[in-house]
């Protein structure tokens, strides 16, 4: 999930681009690169590594081009390799191109274009794309436009582009499908910005342009900006205007945007609940949701899909549902329920969870849902994305951005959005009586503050940290509402520190993992819940009876489990169903901690990206 960014304008290109790249760099570091256009001249960079790294090896020198694409890639097709590094030139030099995205058909592309005497220099799929764009130029003598479109016909699979060209130096084109794609508006169409995503544009535009699937802009300075479908025919677009503000997209004092992420968990957590829940009355609203309330209330099953962490989310999304409104709740991989074909009825609920908005299987996934006559819903937290445009309703998470691979803010603002979700719908259909429900959306306006609590325990996480450096493998364990928190922890330590971590429902341990269990085996146990609470005392005694160390999360006061164990992360007691939220901060500091202090790059795990935009 490569990231691209473009410029056209009167300014000078190469510094807009190299920083937009660097803010890019959560979605690919395998290598970067960027081509600048002047006077029919075309200069081409690239380098394996990262950003940095590209600088470097670039010549100290003025670049007064004003046009210019640049790429920082996660390598798909063709290894981290100099010559599979983007841009890449076409056949005769003439074209440059940048793409996000994996187009499947390419092979038999390149085929063609080899028996037309095309020579290749990478092995990449993108590289098919900028000689085909050329090979339709030269045959049917078309501008460029035209032959971007008749490449694009051709292609099966998912693309975010920017094309140039030296005998075309006054035009940028970009064109989308799958993979994300924003243009920024500069004052009075002087200047346009093009990026994966809205974060590099922001510092000098938030007026913004989604393009939709199939669609190509062309962009020429003072002229607007021309929208069509990939057969030229033209399209209306909506400019969308995206607060956001630079803060939210650096470290700050903060030595890692993981961490910043970590500790804006207080204030993320606050927009994001009192976004959808009054301060004072127990009121809960979701905007756009009221025309669809009645089909919510009477939905016979909701079906969550999505991956990674938001995958998590849905789990304990379907205790919460299960548990408040007594709805039936199916939680599927993506990636899976996609191609399995599902059975969905009319009027199903396929609920999409994601961060990004543009997870490829999660949006797929949806996609699938609605043609076979689902609503489709959707919890993202990235405005603009195309499953919070493509989805009938969407409740957003106002967590900001997050730039850490590592999802955490994200994570906890979908678990509120999922409690108040599950009150709504419980408080609708009668399921949870009214006293209840106050209770919990009282628990839920403390939550910030708890959490700003267990926050506190930062630097006692990190001494018990320093303990587990030289482990190899690490089992999570944990039950209900808790178990998709050992999960999360477990992919949170595997995702950062490289280290292999299993989450497990504690009750599983004696049905296979506990023959693990023994001096360099620890267990973390998160042993809050009160409803299972001797049944969890029970799993820690058996592994304390091979041996093992255990780690336990514990609710303030506990004294039975905190006894048993070598070390304890003590949070702030609360209902059972929102103790998610709360035992999430300290398994992600823990985890955080074991990485730094083993040296690796948290805010960059080696072969991760932010958003995985391809398949
Ligand atoms: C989480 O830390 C990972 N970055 C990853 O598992 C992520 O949750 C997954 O790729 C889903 O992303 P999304 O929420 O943007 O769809």
């Amino acid at each position: 999930m490569c990231g691209i960014v473009g410029y056209i304008g009167f300014r000078k290109a190469y510094p807009i681009l190299i920083e937009g790249l660097r803010r890019l760099e959560y979605r690919g570091y395998d290598s970067a690169g960027i081509a600048l256009l002047e006077n029919g001249k075309l200069d081409v960079y690239k380098q394996v590594g990262k950003v940095l790294d590209l600088e470097a090896s670039i010549p100290k020198k003025e670049f007064a081009q004003t046009l210019g694409i640049a790429h920082t890639r996660w390598a798909t097709h063709g290894a981290a390799t100099q010559d599979n590094a983007h841009p890449h030139y076409s056949y005769s030099k003439d074209i440059a191109v940048v793409h996000n995205g994996i187009i499947e058909n390419f092979m038999l592309l390149k085929r063609r274009l080899i028996a037309l005497g095309y020579e290749f220099r990478s092995d990449t799929d993108t590289e098919v794309i900028v000689n085909l764009i050329e090979s339709e130029r030269k045959a049917g003598k078309v501008s460029l436009e035209k032959a971007v479109n008749r490449a694009l016909q051709q292609l099966h699979g998912a693309y975010a582009l920017a094309v140039l060209s030296k005998t075309e130096p006054e035009k940028l084109i970009v064109a989308r499908k799958g993979s994300p794609l924003a243009i920024g508006l500069g004052k009075s169409y002087e200047e346009f910005f093009v990026a994966s995503d809205a974060i590099p544009i922001i510092e000098y535009t938030q007026d913004l342009i989604y393009l939709n699937d199939n669609e190509v802009a062309l962009l020429e300075k003072g002229k607007k900006v021309v929208v069509k479908d990939i057969f030229g025919k033209l399209k209306n677009y909506k400019i969308k205007h995206i607060d956001l503000d630079m803060n939210m997209v650096t470290k700050g004092a903060y030595e890692h945007f993981m961490l910043k992420e970590i500790f804006e968990q207080p204030e993320t957590l606050s927009n994001t609940i009192f976004s959808h829940l009054d301060e004072k009355k127990d009121k809960i609203y979701f905007e756009g949701l009221e025309s669809l309330k009645q089909q919510l209330i009477d939905a016979n099953r909701i079906v969550i899909v999505a991956c990674g962490t938001s995958w998590h989310s849905g789990l304990i999304g379907e205790y919460l549902i299960e548990e408040l409104a007594r709805v039936l709740v199916e939680v599927e991989y993506a990636s899976e329920f996609r191609y399995r074909k599902p059975i969905i009825h009319k009027g199903d609920i396929v609920l999409a969870i994601s961060q990004s908005g543009e997870t490829a299987d999660t949006l797929a996934a949806l996609r699938y849902s609605k043609e076979q006559g689902a609503i489709t819903f959707a919890i993202c937290n990235v405005y603009g994305s195309s499953m919070a445009r493509e989805a009938d309703f969407v409740a957003y998470t106002y967590a900001g951005v997050e730039i850490g691979v590592a999802s955490t803010k994200a994570f906890t603002a979908q678990v509120a959005v999922l409690s108040l979700l599950a009150i709504t719908m419980g408080l609708e259909n009668k399921q949870l009586d009214e006293k209840r429900g106050k209770e919990l959306m009282t628990s839920l306006r403390m939550l910030p503050e708890m959490v700003a609590k267990t926050l506190e325990q930062d630097a006692a996480i990190q001494q018990i940290a320093k303990n587990f450096l030289e482990i190899t493998s690490f089992l999570y364990l944990g039950r209900g509402i808790n178990f998709p928190i050992a999960l999360e922890g477990a992919l949170k330590l595997k995702e950062i520190s490289y280290i292999h971590a299993e989450g497990y429902p504690a009750a599983e341990m004696k049905h296979g993992p506990i023959a693990m269990i023994d001096e360099n085996l620890p267990t973390l146990i998160v042993g809050t819940n009160k409803e299972y609470y001797e049944k969890i005392v029970s799993n820690a005694q058996e592994v304390k009876a091979r041996k093992g160390t255990v780690v336990a999360v514990v609710s303030a006061g506990d004294r039975e489990l905190s006894d048993m164990a070598d070390y304890v992360f003590e949070v702030p007691e609360i209902a059972d169903c929102l103790q998610p939220i709360i035992t999430s901060i300290p398994l992600h500091l823990f985890s955080y901690h074991i990485a730094v202090m083993k040296g690796c790059n948290v805010d960059q795990p080696r072969n991760l990206a932010k958003s995985v935009t391809v398949e």
